[in-house]
């Protein structure tokens, strides 16, 4: 095959590009970069000013991979994590942000005013009837009501269930009502202080509400002196006595409220201060409510805790009052063991005429005895 040479005087000399038509172009080229630096980002807004349906569904359906990741996350898929136990694939349990408003939006916006609303019927009760006075003066007889563990037991639990009932609305709107009082970091210190004190007591309260359900049920079984009672609606607003036996039909219902609505409480908070204790429960008793542990079941747990709690410290505050400024007599026979006769046969007739009929009553120091147990009020 024959090759064509091309002999040097035929090459092309190019013409040489002249310094003004350089500046030209190379004026042009930045202001072209410069343009389209500012037009191109601009691109998305004119599907909106063209008013292009079509480009804009299809820009709208560009899905970014990620953000499918982050939607199973927020709707509570686990993952996998190197820490086993209950839930800790989880990294955002969805649950949580409901439950979150039904105690901000419902539970502490409205709960609190059960215990206000009673303190307002309570005071205005006493300042039309007044106090609850003893028909007869007292004669100084006594009757012993109750022992050293009876009194024990109730003012541990008492006490514990006032620490209990203020540190326990301090968690729930401590927040609202104490940071304009406390500030900032007065609150902090408070809100940790009572989340310390209320897991402490809690267990203490859990003993007491037990030891005085197992000393006192066998006072607290209902009888038919009970509907006479309740008949004469328990002479709160009238000046007669309503039959009553060692506990009156509404000691009785007092009794067994502290008994439901106490274990409930007890066992809903013991169920918070023991978050994943599911793990230990056996196969056999998963069929048991609250028994899995997780945190659908502690938000559940809570919110029957404040229910009953708060409604709970609102009839307290009910017994509260009828055993001090309500009734005269009353407290004495919790503080020291012993009622007078007088008070027994008003509040507890029945009671009454059985204690006198076994000679218990104790006379008071240096009167004659008729067949009575001696005075020793004290001892
Ligand atoms: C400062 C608060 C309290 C005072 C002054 C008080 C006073 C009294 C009094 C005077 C009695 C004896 C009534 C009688 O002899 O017939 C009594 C009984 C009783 N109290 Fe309290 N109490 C208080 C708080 C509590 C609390 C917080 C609870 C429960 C958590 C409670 C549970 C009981 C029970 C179960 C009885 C026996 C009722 C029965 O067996 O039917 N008390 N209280």
């Amino acid at each position: 095959m024959a090759t064509q040479s091309t002999s040097p005087s035929e090459t092309k000399v190019r013409p040489k590009m002249s310094g003004a038509r350089k500046r030209r172009i190379a004026l042009y080229s930045v202001l072209g970069i410069l343009g389209m630096a500012f037009i191109l980002p601009l691109a998305s807004y004119s599907v909106y000013f063209l008013g292009n349906d079509a480009i804009a569904q299809d820009v709208g359906s560009a899905v970014n991979p990620r953000s499918n990741y982050w939607r199973a996350v927020k709707e509570g898929v686990g993952g996998y994590t190197a820490v086993q136990g209950q839930e800790t694939g989880v990294l955002i349990a969805p649950g949580g942000t409901n439950w979150q408003q039904v105690r901000d939006n419902t539970l502490a916006k409205y709960l609190p005013w059960l215990v206000v609303g009673m303190f307002v019927i309570l005071l205005l009760y006493h300042l039309i009837h007044g106090k609850n006075k003893l028909d007869e003066k007292p004669s100084g007889r006594k009757i012993k009501r109750w022992n050293w563990l009876d009194r024990l037991v109730h003012w541990v639990t008492a006490i514990s269930f006032i620490a209990l009932a203020i540190t326990g609305v301090s968690m729930l709107i401590g927040k609202t009502l104490l940071i304009p009082l406390l500030g900032k970091a007065g609150f902090a210190l408070w809100a940790q202080a009572s989340i310390t004190i209320h897991n402490v007591l809690g267990p203490v309260f859990s003993v007491g509400i037990v030891m005085m359900i197992v000393m006192w049920i066998w006072h607290n079984f209902p009888s038919a002196t009970d509907l006479q009672w309740f008949k004469q609606g328990g002479g709160l607003f009238s000046k007669t006595h309503p039959p009553a036996g060692r506990m009156n039909a509404g000691e009785k219902v007092w009794f067994w409220l502290v008994t439901i609505v106490g274990l409930a409480v007890c066992v809903t908070g013991l169920i918070m201060v023991a978050p994943v204790y599911g793990i230990a429960i056996p196969a056999w008793a998963e069929f048991l409510p609250f028994a899995s542990g997780t945190r659908p079941d502690m938000q559940q747990a809570m919110v029957i805790h404040a229910v009953l709690s708060l409604g709970w410290t609102a009839i307290a505050l009910g017994h509260i009052y009828i055993g001090t400024a309500g009734t005269e007599g009353a407290f004495e026979g919790m503080s020291t063991g012993y009622v007078s006769a007088e008070w027994a046969k008003q509040h507890h007739d029945q009671w009454f005429d059985a204690v006198e009929a076994k000679g218990k009553i104790i006379e008071p120091e240096g009167t004659s005895q008729t067949g009575t147990a001696r005075a020793s009020a004290t001892s």
